[in-house]
């Protein structure tokens, strides 16, 4: 029988107050790159580069979201998604970071929001989705302990202009992709490499999280405040101790270095000696400044890795079997097809005392979709979703306490360093045209959500 059309998926299965959406973010989907006093972010820098991007593919205009979102509010609503999370450009609002706040980039999120709240969608707010704005990189950037306080002070001005009608907050999104990415690996903005980079990044953006937190905390009254962290879940490669100890560590790396200290446990040294060196950065004050009860913990999770042991490595000792070597059905991004990662990865983390309520904030795949005769029949989309959502139900109906689910994306969008090439959207873009063209995945959500038992 064809599960497109026979999916036992039924929405009441999920409960009444089961939150559904999809997420995006600012340099992902706006474009208007310099529109209206924006400032540059770290992301339009890093995509000027030569050999940065693949097929140097850039963002200045991207999906044009900034242009066109009543029409893809429009779309939304078309598709009955509830909620919609979308992220701030820090440099909209303060176009050198810090000083004086740009009035043009106020009024967008303003009329975004007002327009969301008309079409009866709630908004979903992260503060931080990774284009930091450029003049604080020339400052160093996470590396320097300043940027917990202009961090700060950026969000003070996002609860203070947004907070009577935004309640649901994600301060800072995928802290280990971005500080380890950006900040170790070089491979995205602001392209920095290094250990000592990369440490002072991670002690930096865990005390800007809590900061951020504090304020909304503060300044928004009935406020939802959520942070988002990357999981993915990690299995060894062999029984064999020496795999087994390396799968911890890069587990330890990949899945427990925010969240840990966050939550009271501090950072996870004994499991990963490297993360030793962090004592180097951390004051005496920081005990008190590095941990915040959260309302809700946002988890995106793509995919499974396995690990095995390799000596030659400096600090994790491990490497990945990547995907393309172990015969299993891969996304465009390079990813194993593997829903069950997402059933391991919410029994994981509520094992976590302290979180409270676990959201899906982002979970999807990306696809090489074709418009034919007007239409994208992506059913490999179609059956990730189902499948992930099956494993989200096992998970609840075991009792672990998970509330939403929000795909990865509303459209197709400028996916970093992969560019265009990587389609995640539930609508396809025609990049040379904007068209939007909703996929089969998009009309299966829609009936899905229209749906009664
Ligand atoms: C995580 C990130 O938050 C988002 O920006 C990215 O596009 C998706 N995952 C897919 O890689």
């Amino acid at each position: 029988m064809n599960k497109f059309e026979n999916s036992q998926l039924n929405k009441e299965q999920f409960g009444e107050d089961f939150l559904w959406g999809v997420s995006t973010a600012a340099f992902q989907i706006e474009g208007a790159h310099d529109a209206d006093g924006k400032g540059a972010s770290i992301w339009d820098v890093f995509t000027s580069q030569k050999g940065k991007i693949k097929n140097e593919h850039h963002a200045l205009n991207a999906c044009d979201f900034y242009n066109t979102y009543k029409d893809d509010i429009g779309l939304l609503r078309e598709l009955n998604i509830p909620n919609f999370r979308f992220s701030i450009s820090w440099s909209r609002i303060f176009p050198t970071g810090v000083g004086t706040v740009n009035p043009s980039g106020i009024a967008y999120y303003n009329n975004l929001i007002d327009f969301l709240i008309e079409c009866g969608i709630e908004p979903w707010v992260t503060l931080y989705h990774w284009d930091l704005p450029h003049d604080l990189e020339l400052k160093g950037g996470w590396t320097n302990r300043d940027c917990v306080q202009w961090f700060a002070d950026y969000t003070e001005i996002c609860a203070t202009h947004f907070g009577d009608r935004v309640k649901n907050w994600m301060v800072i999104n995928e802290p280990s992709v971005f500080t380890g990415a950006g900040y170790f690996l070089g491979i995205h903005a602001p392209g920095k490499k290094g250990i000592t980079n990369y440490l002072k990044a991670i002690h930096h953006v865990t005390l800007a999280t809590v900061a951020g937190a504090r304020i909304l905390r503060d300044k928004v009254p009935n406020a939802a405040i959520g942070t988002t962290f990357s999981c993915t879940y990690i299995e060894p490669a062999s029984d064999k101790k020496a795999d087994v100890q390396a799968a911890k560590r890069v587990d330890t790396l990949l899945n427990r270095t925010f969240i840990e200290p966050i939550l009271g446990l501090g950072y996870p040294q004994d499991d990963l000696p490297v993360l030793k060196k962090l004592n180097n950065y951390i004051l005496p004050q920081d005990i008190h400044n590095i941990s915040f009860d959260f309302d809700f913990i946002g988890l995106q999770c793509y995919t499974r890795e396995i690990v095995k042991a390799a000596v030659l490595i400096p600090y994790i000792g491990a490497e990945l079997i990547t995907a393309d070597k172990r015969n299993v059905i891969v996304t465009d991004m390079g990813w194993e097809v593997y829903p069950p990662a997402l059933y391991h990865m919410i029994k994981r983390f509520s094992s976590y005392n302290n979180i409270k309520k676990i959201i899906i904030t982002e979970n999807g795949a990306a696809f090489p979709d074709k418009v034919t005769n007007g239409k994208v029949y992506d059913i490999h989309r179609t059956h990730f979703i189902q499948d992930n959502l099956e494993q989200l139900l096992k998970a609840k109906n075991e009792g672990y306490n998970v509330e939403g689910y929000f795909v990865w994306s509303l459209t197709d969008n400028f996916e970093w360093a992969e560019g265009y090439n990587a389609r995640f959207g539930l609508i396809h873009v025609d990049f040379e045209t904007q068209k939007r063209t909703i996929k089969q995945s998009g009309y299966w959500i829609r009936d899905f959500l229209a749906s009664n038992t």
